[in-house]
């Protein structure tokens, strides 16, 4: 393990396939009742798009969103896709959210910030890009709650998954077997009914939709559908 404290116990009840609604598919003119449907169907953790216009080319969420899917009792994992995570990151600490996901892109001082998070309580995560190799994921694992591989190139829903991401899955899985590490391996990008099952056999168990699920006309029904495709397939 880590030469920094144990990483804190947040989400334990979840050690199995999780399927993670993005936010940024939700139609936010309903997003209550699509939380709310959600929820009724088990859901308990949601992902929150941060996207700056610099970092990737389109603008999304800020804080406030967070604060309301904390309202609503979820789980949040703030996605920061910004050219500066350092200084935005009191702003989501401050909004509740329970995981902060830096891009090992823009990070600046990864171990400092990353360990600074944990000791405030909270889960640090880092993100590669599909392009980053996969030995700076590796490299950082000691250090992460939780390790996102993006399978499409980061700043849209709605975009084609990259198979060939499943290579970097199946690398990161072992070592964080190899370093009996309490780690989420979560994907991001293109995740749909029909390659959910192959991202969890590759040892994915955090599993990000947006168009799969805020696309479908049952919430609800796409987020189980996808949930029992993913626990059917996980492999740790
Ligand atoms: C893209 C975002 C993803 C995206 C997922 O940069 O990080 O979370 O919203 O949406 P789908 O599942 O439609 O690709």
């Amino acid at each position: 393990m880590s030469e920094t404290a144990a990483p804190p116990s947040s989400l334990p009840q979840l050690r199995t396939a999780t399927v993670v609604p993005s936010l940024l598919a939700a139609d936010l003119s309903r997003l209550g009742v699509q939380l709310d449907a959600l929820k009724a169907a088990g859901c308990q953790w949601v992902s929150v798009d941060v996207m700056d216009g610099h970092f990737v080319p389109n603008l999304s969420f800020g804080p406030d969103f967070v604060k309301l899917a904390k309202k609503r009792g979820f789980y949040v994992d703030a996605h920061l896709m910004v050219a500066n995570p350092e200084t935005v990151v009191p702003w989501f600490v401050e909004a509740g959210a329970d995981i902060l996901t830096f891009h090992a892109e823009a990070i600046k001082h990864a171990r400092v910030s990353m360990t600074a998070l944990r000791s405030s309580g909270k889960l640090a995560g880092l993100a590669i890009k599909p392009g980053t190799p996969v030995d700076v994921m590796v490299g950082a694992i000691q250090m992460c709650d939780l390790a996102l591989i993006m399978t499409v190139e980061p700043g849209f829903g709605g975009q084609a998954f990259k198979p060939e991401m499943l290579t970097k899955v199946q690398a990161v899985r072992a070592a964080i077997k190899a370093n009996n590490l309490e780690c989420w391996l979560q994907v991001d990008g293109g995740v749909n009914a029909a390659n959910i099952a192959s991202a969890a056999a590759a040892g994915a168990d955090s599993l990000v939709a947006g168009s799969a699920i805020f696309g479908a006309p049952d919430v609800g029904a796409a987020f189980l559908d996808l949930e029992s495709k993913a626990r059917a397939a996980f492999k740790s």
